[in-house]
């Protein structure tokens, strides 16, 4: 891989870029304070846009690690910070990316998670020559499957209660999509 990390990137309706503490009260009220949202994440709600706050400085502290790829997701026509996208975790021996994200409930079911989730592979596999693209969803939780499906990732299996979030045991549905494989 190629260590390209956070970079801009931008689409119809979304840019991504990296998060600022600056972003702590749009994060904390539009999305992670809501137990909707974090219904099937492994991280509790925050306590306070404090906390929020204290999460960003860790964060930017690590932009300067080019294997860092966290996305703020900021709607264009508002310019506020709606969700974020992430690589989780990074298999560099098989050149491998595992994806994370999460929208503030306002704006789910108008396609942006697509939309932010294809630029970021595109981004990975383009720019950081990553071969790989993985991500899991609680089976419980089908809408974000959708989600993989429509930014072109294939369903590869069930791992049955391999994964733990705050709704507790849940069996992971894992996709996944290779640079080689066909665009959408
Ligand atoms: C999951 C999430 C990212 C979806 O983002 P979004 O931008 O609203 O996604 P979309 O607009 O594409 O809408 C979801 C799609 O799932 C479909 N869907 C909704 N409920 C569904 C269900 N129960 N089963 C299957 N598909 C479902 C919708 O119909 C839509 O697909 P369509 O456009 O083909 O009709 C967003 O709801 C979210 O952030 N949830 C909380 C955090 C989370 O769960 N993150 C993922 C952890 S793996």
């Amino acid at each position: 891989m190629k260590k390209t990390g956070t970079k801009r990137l931008e689409t119809d309706r979304l840019i991504l870029r990296r998060f600022t503490v600056g972003d702590a009260e749009d994060m904390y009220r539009n999305w992670a304070s809501d137990p909707e949202v974090t219904r099937f994440l492994t991280w509790p709600c925050h306590a306070s846009a404090k906390a929020t706050a204290a999460l960003l400085e860790s964060w930017a502290e690590q932009y300067g690690d080019g294997a860092y790829f966290n996305w703020a997701i900021e709607l264009r026509e508002t310019c506020s910070v709606i969700g974020s996208i992430s690589v989780v975790r990074l298999e560099e021996a098989v050149n491998a990316a595992e994806i994370g994200y999460c929208l503030c409930r306002a704006c789910w079911g108008r396609g942006i998670m697509p939309e932010a989730l294809r630029a970021v592979m595109d981004h990975l596999f383009d720019e950081a020559d990553i071969n790989r693209v993985v991500a899991y969803h609680d089976a419980n939780n089908p809408k974000s499957g959708r989600v993989m499906q429509k930014a072109g990732m294939k369903y590869e299996g069930t791992h049955r209660q391999a994964g733990k979030n705050n709704r507790g045991i849940c069996d992971l549905v894992c996709y996944a999509a290779l640079r080689g494989d066909p665009r959408i």
